[in-house]
């Protein structure tokens, strides 16, 4: 077999979000074909980045205040740490923010506008006249021009699923900074799709069957149209400051759209592993490349990926990826992930609530196919599957002989006549069995199909196991050799089905490699003249004493992973760092109804020197000011007392209302007021200090 160059890719994931268990299908998917690939000696190369640029990631990090380079710098380590603990093995998780992405959105940019094939046009966008940013469609809110829900996003209603331009939208509202946005119009930068060059190429290479699943091929031919139809429309690739993003050389002020360097991200991605690993760039990127480009991603973002994506390359003179491979939505329990049921669950989570990531593995192994059909997690059938298969079919094949292996034979396995019993036994009950229907399903990325034959051979051998009953023949201490025989036997088959799990458990099949004293497992080639028993253990092989591979799953570890992804609003989770950054905000009140300038200058606000600040007999909070206002003194009793010591306030300066109507206290007449920030906790109270050179008496407008 000839030795394919493989360059593999995940859909990149935001870079202000965790990672979930619906973005692990894609990854576990894609990692699980890349190390097959890589167990059959192909030369695979598996990239992947965060995804940084756009204005949630900079209004994020704006709300956490920091910067986002800050916050894409935490998120990246979080994610990595998340893919690492499920096994998933890039070699190279990279990020968009990088210089090599930076060079290529450049010149892709730059060849398709040499080719023609950018264009400038003014376009109307809603605007916060506060924040001055255009907005994008959702961060406008209002109601829903449909059913009139209050409080839905630009482009679409979750009460009765209308689909709207963010125009549409009734008392709209910017949900950066509540204001009501404005029309305003800013040239922006297009990619013209809707040139031949892109649409003629486009009919052909995401309808013709080829690159694309054939449920995916059909959504295309919807989205392209017949030639001559021009159902295309050109895409706007451009944003306007303040974004994170790349400036566009020559259009200052504009930005590159997040989705325009997102999927370049992967060849940045790669372009630094090409750096670090001398492996030739445009071998896998030059048009005439013979090395294969596999894009893993969700069917929620094939429009980018097999629209927009290989018209850039094909128009920039690079290759166009071999195929996509879209998949389809996670579900947990039948229904969509939800917070409020606990459903909504952190890789993070799962991963220290102590469970076993190659559950989780083996359990969308067992779900996937080539389509892009939803998969659903059902908590209960995942407890038993794995508890049934995986530990009570494949780990216990070894768990029940290994012991007397050890124990009776020294650890090894039969040789010589025994041994060719075995082959023997082997070649018999397994001759129709061909490993090439297992190699094939993993090949077309149907690993449920792949499943079902390992776990049917595991029925098998166990089936032969429990025929043999080792447990009963070791009570009988003249059939030693049968004791031998029946446990070789057994470890012998688990050693057979291993290799086949092992792009699905890598974690646990490293366990038993150094269980069976073996070399790492790699896909194995048998001949169509070659028997079953060539892929065995050679005689008399040694082993080591076996240590305990895996549990079964407990359901009270499930509870405690709903419990702990639970959102109720009485008992909001631990939070991080970043969480409780994003409370502090919310807790700022929401700013009061708009005032006219006339309302506004109705108060009149002094300059007032505090001449005199003293306790209250019998009063818990109050302590009394005389204030100087220039033209006369006043007494305020002012609730400060948790927070300030009466002589630390004599002399100086501070602001206060000097138009409140006086009001008659337990202790005495109040005139006025002095302004104070805070005030919800003792101790977390500040009063106004005007800046040096105010004079008592002065206005404050
Ligand atoms: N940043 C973009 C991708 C850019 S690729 C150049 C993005 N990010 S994402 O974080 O929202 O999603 C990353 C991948 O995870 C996508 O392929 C998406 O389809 C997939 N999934 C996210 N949620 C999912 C489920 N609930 N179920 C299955 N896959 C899901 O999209
Ligand atoms: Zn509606």
């Amino acid at each position: 077999m000839s030795k394919r160059k493989i360059l593999v890719t995940s859909a990149l994931p935001y870079a202000n979000g965790s990672i979930h268990l619906g973005h692990l299908v894609e990854y576990i998917q894609t990692d699980i074909w890349v190390r097959f690939q890589k167990m059959r000696g192909h030369t695979v190369h598996y990239v992947c980045a965060d995804d940084t640029h756009g204005t949630p990631i900079m209004l994020r990090a704006e709300k956490e205040g920091i910067t986002p380079e800050a916050l894409i710098a935490r998120v990246h380590s979080e994610h990595f740490g998340d893919f690492t603990g499920f096994h998933i093995q890039f070699d190279n998780y990279y990020s968009t923010h990088s210089p090599e992405t930076r060079h290529f959105s450049e010149d892709i940019y730059g060849k398709l506008k040499s080719a023609g094939l950018i264009a400038v046009r003014g376009i109307e966008q809603l605007y916060d006249p506060v924040k001055n940013m255009f907005l994008p469609d959702r961060f406008v809110k209002g109601e829903c021009p449909k059913c009139g829900a209050k409080d839905q996003y630009g482009d679409s209603c979750e009460v009765c699923g209308a689909a709207y331009a963010p125009t549409e939208l009734k008392n709209p509202y910017s949900a950066v900074s509540g204001a009501k946005p404005v029309n305003k119009s800013s040239e922006h930068y297009f990619f013209s799709l809707s040139d031949a060059r892109c649409a003629d190429f486009l009919r052909q290479w995401a309808c013709d069957g080829d690159h694309l699943q054939p449920e995916a091929a059909n959504k295309m031919r919807e989205w392209v149209g017949e030639a001559g139809e021009n159902k295309l429309s050109d895409w706007d690739i451009s944003r306007d400051a303040p974004y994170f993003g790349f400036e566009i050389p020559g259009a200052a002020g504009k930005y590159f759209y997040v989705w325009l360097d997102a999927p370049i991200g992967y060849m940045g991605s790669f372009k630094n592993l090409c750096e670090r690993e001398k492996i030739q760039f445009d071998d896998y990127w030059q048009p005439q490349s013979d090395a294969e480009l596999y894009h893993f991603i969700g069917k929620d973002i094939l429009y980018f990926h097999a629209l927009f994506w290989p018209a850039m390359l094909k128009n920039a003179g690079y290759r166009t990826p071999t195929k996509i491979f879209a998949h389809g939505f996670l579900t947990v329990n039948g229904e969509k992930m939800s917070k409020s049921r606990g459903t909504f669950i952190t890789a993070e989570s799962y991963l220290k609530q102590g469970l076993n990531p190659e559950w989780l593995r083996y359990y969308y192994a067992a779900k996937l196919n080539s389509t892009l059909e939803d998969i659903d997690l059902n908590l209960d059938d995942f407890v038993a599957r794995v508890n049934s298969d995986l530990v009570g079919k494949f780990i216990n094949i070894a768990s029940r002989c290994a012991g007397f292996i050890t124990k009776r034979f020294d650890g090894k396995l039969v040789e010589g006549e025994q041994y060719r019993a075995l082959q023997t036994m082997v070649d018999e009950h397994f001759a129709s069995w061909r490993p090439e229907a297992i190699e094939q399903a993993f090949e077309a990325r149907e690993f449920s199909t792949a499943i079902r034959q390992v776990m049917k051979f595991a029925d098998e051998a166990n089936e032969m196991i429990h025929h043999l009953a080792p447990w009963e023949i070791a009570k009988q201490p003249d059939r030693t050799d049968d004791l031998h025989r029946a446990c070789s036997l057994g470890i012998q088959l688990f050693y057979l089905l291993a290799r086949y799990l092992k792009p699905i458990l890598p974690g646990t099949v490293q366990q038993i490699e150094a269980f069976l004293n073996c070399e790492p497992l790699t896909w194995p080639q048998l001949r169509a003249d070659q028997p079953v028993s060539a892929l065995l253990l050679p005689a008399g092989h040694a082993i080591n004493p076996y240590q305990h591979l895996m549990t079964r799953i407990d359901n009270k570890q499930i509870d405690a992973l709903i419990a702990a992804n639970t959102q109720s609003l009485t008992a909001p989770p631990p939070q991080s760092p970043a969480r409780h950054a994003e409370k502090q905000q919310h807790a700022v009140a929401p700013i009061a109804e708009t005032i006219s300038i006339d309302d506004f200058s109705k108060i009149d606000l002094r300059i007032a020197k505090i001449v005199n600040a003293e306790h209250v007999q019998g009063a818990e909070k109050l302590l009394k000011l005389t204030l100087d206002i220039g033209s006369e003194q006043r007494t305020v009793f002012a609730g400060i007392k948790s927070a300030y010591d009466p002589e630390q306030l004599k002399g100086r300066l501070t602001v206060m209302v000097a138009n409140l109507a006086p009001r008659q206290m337990k202790f005495g007449l109040s005139e006025g007021m002095v302004l104070a920030a805070g005030g919800g906790n003792p101790g977390e109270l500040f009063i106004l200090s005007p800046d040096s050179g105010a004079q008592p008496g002065m206005r404050v407008k």
